[in-house]
């Protein structure tokens, strides 16, 4: 099977997408344009597992473009564009994909991934690397290396590392500077409060809005909140999180506390349970809850269900819990990532660096392979600054350069 989608009819809507996602990511392209030529990926098979998505869809023509074979599975059961998949399908990329996927089709798509026996391994969220290692470690042979996209992949990632576990070598795309101050911080700030508002349509104006966690997606959807004008709440475990979040101008005080005064509330911590039963005892009538983090354990919606007497659908990507005493809870997106599920992930333009970033990181662990351990590494210095000198020149901006005076000036002890 060459590929499995949900409806290819709805190729040429797809490709619309894609066309537009490739207009704003002028970086990915003029990669794409550099080495079309000498098609660095020539006879290698290229497994990604990421959300199917028109940004997603740049990245994998690029490859493909780079004479990769390349195979497309989902990181998430709800995030695929059902006619980007199809139009990718169609330009021969192998997808496995389509929204709505059960636990025993997700797994599917990771297992076809995995058994094509690829080179290299481009992953969002960890489950093909876990996957490889656990489930399908005779397919690993061949692997050079992979590439890592996101905070909570790199820590199941590191934690193989530690067990010396690690079979291959994976950068960790999520660490470079031109992807978490950018695609962490303001594409999840942006694509958090657009699928809250697809979902819900509610005034963000005069809310209280809770943002569990301070790291950097924390950080931008609780600056986003505020930007549309809600009183924004932001609950931490770390003492020095927590203390910039105060100078940053926001409340901070325990879930507990929170619970109590909030209208919605957003996880974004990469934990389990962090908002529980003991929080929903507590909170308003109306209290919406969406998640912001890759998994979907941040709030328990087992908790949610078992306190529930009942469970209606209101909206798509909104379902409305009723607890014994009438109060009514809604949740969005099934507690799973909201900005992917209820809206459609990062704009294109932050996914620009996020995926100039994988793409480079290939084309270093293919020049590198000879020299890199069974470790995860950060992106080189030099490929970050690449990126960010790539984005200014395509957005139009110049900047500084030091004088020869300037540059000794900073190398000296002297004054
Ligand atoms: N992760 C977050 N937003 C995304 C997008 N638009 N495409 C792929 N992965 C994403």
């Amino acid at each position: 099977m060459e590929f499995k989608v949900r409806d290819l009819s709805l190729a040429p809507q797809g490709r619309l997408q894609i066309e537009w996602a490739e207009a704003h990511m002028p970086v990915v392209v003029e990669l794409r344009r550099r080495y079309r030529e000498s098609k660095p990926l020539a006879g290698l098979r290229v497994s990604l597992c990421l959300h199917v998505t028109k940004e997603t869809a740049v990245l994998a023509r690029t490859l493909k473009e780079w004479g990769g074979e390349v195979y497309l599975v989902p990181s998430n059961p709800l995030s695929t564009q059902d006619d980007v998949a199809a139009a990718l399908a169609e330009e021969g990329i192998h997808v496995y994909a389509w929204r709505g996927m059960n636990p025993e089709e997700y797994e599917w798509a990771l297992s076809i991934a995995a058994s094509v026996e690829p080179s290299l391994v481009v992953d969002d969220g960890g489950d093909l690397h876990v996957y490889m290692h656990e489930k399908a470690p005779d397919k690993a042979r061949n692997v050079i290396g992979g590439t890592e996209e996101t905070t909570t992949g790199v820590i199941r990632e590191k934690a193989l590392e530690r067990e010396g576990r690690l079979m291959y070598p994976i950068i960790a795309v999520n660490n470079a500077l031109t992807k978490y101050l950018f695609d962490n911080r303001y594409g999840t700030g942006q694509s958090t409060i657009d699928g809250i508002l697809r979902a819900t349509n509610i005034l963000l104006a005069g809310k209280i809005a809770v943002v569990a966690g301070y790291g950097w997606v924390g950080r931008g959807i609780a600056s986003r909140l505020r930007g549309m004008g809600a009183r924004v709440i932001v609950t931490e475990v770390d003492p020095i999180r927590a203390l910039e979040a105060v100078m940053d101008g926001f409340y901070v005080m325990p879930m507990a506390e929170a619970a109590k005064v909030g209208d919605i509330f957003v996880t974004a911590t990469g934990d389990r349970d962090v908002i529980r039963r003991e929080h929903i005892e507590l909170m308003k009538d109306g209290a919406i809850l969406a998640n912001a983090g890759h998994f979907n354990v941040e709030v328990s919606v087992s908790d949610l269900e078992e306190m529930s007497v009942s469970k209606r659908r209101v909206r798509p990507n909104l379902e409305e819990y009723k607890l014994p005493d009438g109060r009514r809870i809604y949740l969005l997106a099934e507690g799973r990532l909201v900005n992917l599920v209820a809206a459609e992930g990062h704009p294109s333009e932050v996914m620009d660096m996020s995926f100039a970033n994988q793409a480079l990181s290939l084309l270093y662990l293919l020049e590198n392979k000879d020299k890199l351990e069974k470790r995860v590494y950060d992106v080189p210095r030099e490929q970050d600054e690449e990126v960010a000198r790539l984005k200014l020149q395509t957005m139009g901006i110049e900047i500084d350069r030091l004088t020869p005076e300037q540059e000794k000036y900073l190398r000296s002890w002297k004054i």
